[in-house]
């Protein structure tokens, strides 16, 4: 055994929500109460367990933590932890011997009608430094409609309280809302509103969904969903975000570092019912049970490896170096081809050796990675650079 790998990078999933959104696909529950309680105990000795059997795996795969670079708290809410799992987390790092780097970037995710000052407080104390809030919209109506469980005066609230406590903060916001046509949905007016409170960061999803969703036939057409996306990344860019990422847009600097991680496809641990982690040298991807502290655990194949870091690369702005990512010429020439054809339907755009797409390529990610798989014969895998 050489010299062990560092991981420097965590993800953990809290499972729990105060109420069930009705489009949402992410594992998450309601936590049992006792005496008008929310008690986290399961949760807890999951993570404790888990960690376990994680330290167990990363030992056979020669890996061990290093100081954090970055530590991301999703779900679920786990703003609704409270002050219970600052002080829960605080003491289990300490156990497990887990520390952070002084620049650590330590996201939170938090949702409107789920936190208190308090519990704020001590998620600064114990390093948390960059927030995610779950607003999605910001006009009634919709926020009724989406089935959230906070109203409109909650997001209000929550705004006000990051802006005036003059934290990084990121907002989640959605389109493709239903009855976004019928209502006459004004995403910049509500984006508008929201960048009075000084966001960094803002993550744009469009919203997916299953055939039993209630609202199924209220969603609106691709067509308007497109024309919204598009007309958003524009405002936002007018105001002074990089589109950065597919669904992201940052203020110079702020982009997110956690998630810069998986788009560079670099390694990521994680913990938690769900959470996916990443050993990139190892080539293995991992994904947690729900229920108990195992894991499923996928080998990357060679292919699988290339066509995925060619995707990643083509999500972000870093955009793909035809150069650097593919070796023989042979290849380069198949990809430059197919990259012309993107470039005059204005899908990509071309700098040097550098190709990057653009919001409208976006859009498209998928069917443009179909035209790379029908393009490229397996042999090609060969040619790539895959670290
Ligand atoms: C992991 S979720 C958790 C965030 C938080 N619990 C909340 O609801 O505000 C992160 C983000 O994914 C987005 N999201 C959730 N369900 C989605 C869906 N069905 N389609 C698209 N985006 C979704 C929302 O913007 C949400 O804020
Ligand atoms: S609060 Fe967030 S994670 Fe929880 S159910 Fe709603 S969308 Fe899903």
């Amino acid at each position: 055994m050489g010299k062990k790998r560092n991981l420097s990078s965590l993800y953990i999933h809290f499972p729990h929500c105060r109420h069930l959104c009705n489009y949402c696909d992410f594992y998450k529950s309601i936590p049992q109460t006792e005496d008008g309680q929310y008690q986290y105990e399961s949760f807890h000795s999951l993570l404790e367990s888990s960690f376990e059997r994680h330290e167990q795996f990363l030992a056979e795969e020669n890996y061990q933590f290093s100081k954090l670079k970055t530590l991301y708290m999703g779900g679920g809410t786990p703003s609704l932890w409270g002050i219970e799992g600052a002080n829960h987390l605080r003491q289990f790092f300490q156990r497990k011997q887990i520390y952070l780097e002084e620049d650590c970037e330590f996201t939170l995710e938090v949702n409107p009608g789920s936190w208190t000052d308090e519990a704020l407080e001590a998620f600064k104390d114990i390093g948390v430094n960059r927030f995610s809030l779950g607003i999605q919209a910001l006009d009634s109506r919709f926020l009724k409609a989406l089935d959230r469980v906070h109203n409109f005066d909650d997001v209000h609230k929550t705004l006000q309280k990051f802006n005036e406590m003059k934290s990084n903060f990121s907002v989640d916001f959605m389109l493709g809302l239903p009855f976004s046509k019928e209502w006459n949905r004004d995403v910049l007016k509500e984006l508008e509103e929201i960048l009075k409170y000084e966001p960094s960061h803002i993550s744009l999803y469009i919203l997916t969904v299953k055939e039993h969703y209630v609202h199924y036939d209220k969603l609106p057409d691709d067509e308007w969903i497109e024309n919204e996306f598009l007309k958003v990344s524009e405002y936002l860019q007018s105001r002074g975000f990089a589109h950065y990422e597919v669904s992201n847009f940052a203020i110079k600097g702020k982009e997110s570092k956690h998630n810069l991680q998986y788009w560079k496809s670099q390694s990521v641990g994680a913990l938690g019912p769900s959470a996916t982690g990443f050993l990139k040298e190892a080539r293995i991807r991992y994904k947690w049970k729900i229920n108990s502290p195992e894991f499923v655990r996928e080998d990357l194949t060679n292919e699988e490896l290339a066509l995925e870091h060619i995707y990643m690369l083509l999500r972000t702005n870093l955009g793909l170096n035809v150069k650097d990512t593919f070796l023989h010429e042979e290849a380069q020439n198949l990809f430059l081809k197919k990259v012309k054809e993107w470039t005059e339907r204005e899908l990509a755009t071309v700098n040097g050796d550098k190709v990057t797409l653009t919001p409208k390529g976006y859009l498209l990610m998928d069917s443009l990675m179909d035209d790379i798989f029908s393009i490229f014969p397996e042999s090609i895998y060969q040619n790539l650079i895959l670290d």
